[in-house]
């Protein structure tokens, strides 16, 4: 579904400039579940950015289910993520005095779905998230971060896309919650969706299939977790890896 092949990205303001990827190949198969770890400013979210195509690889080449998206124009490209990509940004990306169901069907605008059928989708994807209905009718900004962060989850959730692109969808919730939101995610990934988790928790990627390891703009490593996405429950031996990993870039 998914093929990166020497993905750099730079970033240049005045005479500094960032590489936030040095050469990153991989790929990701039809329905697998990944979770993406590493220290802040390893490049995670860039390498997400790209994957989501919000934007383009300095050099390199990103495919999408054989596609490459650098030959898309604006209008294929925004199609291409309304109909196949749902994305969870880490910084929400809500409209604030919007209220909590407006948010939630607003990439729905874009489809086929008819009108009086939207709402009823955005309840349905906001229930699975544990929101609860008390805060349908709220505005975003009104809510707490954890709040917010289940309504960008229902968003991303709501059009039924193919692949769930997800940046820290955990990063600002209780355990509790936490759970809730991560039996979705594998709720989705067993619907046969492919899912790409980044986050900081062990306790996160442990419920993925397979961990990616980033580190100063690179894949340090790459590995199948070995109970995980079978028996639903985090693989231990991901999260004793991603604790050690956690106290040496500590
Ligand atoms: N728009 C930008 N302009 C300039 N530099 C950027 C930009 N976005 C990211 N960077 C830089 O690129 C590097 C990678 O950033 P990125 O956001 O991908 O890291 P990350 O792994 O997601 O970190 P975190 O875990 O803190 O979210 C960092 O050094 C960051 O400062
Ligand atoms: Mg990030």
């Amino acid at each position: 579904m998914i093929e990166c092949i020497e993905i750099t990205k730079k970033y240049v303001s005045g005479d500094t400039e960032t590489v936030a990827l040095a050469g990153v190949s991989f790929s990701i198969n039809e329905d697998e579940f990944v979770a993406i770890i590493g220290p802040s400013g390893s490049g995670k979210s860039t390498l997400m950015h790209i994957l989501g195509a919000l934007d383009i690889p300095t050099s390199g080449q990103f495919l999408l289910e054989g596609q490459d998206v650098a030959d898309l124009d604006d209008d294929e490209l925004a199609d291409l993520r309304n109909r196949k990509i749902g994305f969870v940004f880490q910084s929400f990306n809500l409209l604030p005095r919007a209220n909590v169901i407006r948010n939630v069907t607003l990439p729905l605008l874009y489809s086929k779905v008819p009108p009086g059928r939207r709402e009823e989708l955005a309840r349905e994807a906001l229930v699975k998230t544990g929101l609860g209905e008390d805060s349908f009718n709220k505005r975003s900004n009104q809510l707490s971060g954890g709040q917010q962060q289940r309504v960008a989850i229902a968003r991303a959730l709501v059009t039924n896309p193919s692949l769930i692109l997800a940046d820290e969808p955990t990063g600002n919730l209780d355990s509790k919650t936490e759970k809730v939101v991560m039996q979705t995610f594998q709720q989705m990934h067993s619907e046969g969706r492919t899912i790409v988790l980044i986050t900081h928790e062990a306790e996160i990627a442990a419920y993925a299939q397979r961990v990616i390891t980033m580190r100063d703009g690179r894949l340090v490593d790459d590995r199948l977790n070995g109970d995980a996405g079978k028996t639903g429950k985090p693989s231990q031996d991901t999260v004793a890896t991603a604790e050690a990993e956690k106290e040496m870039s500590a």
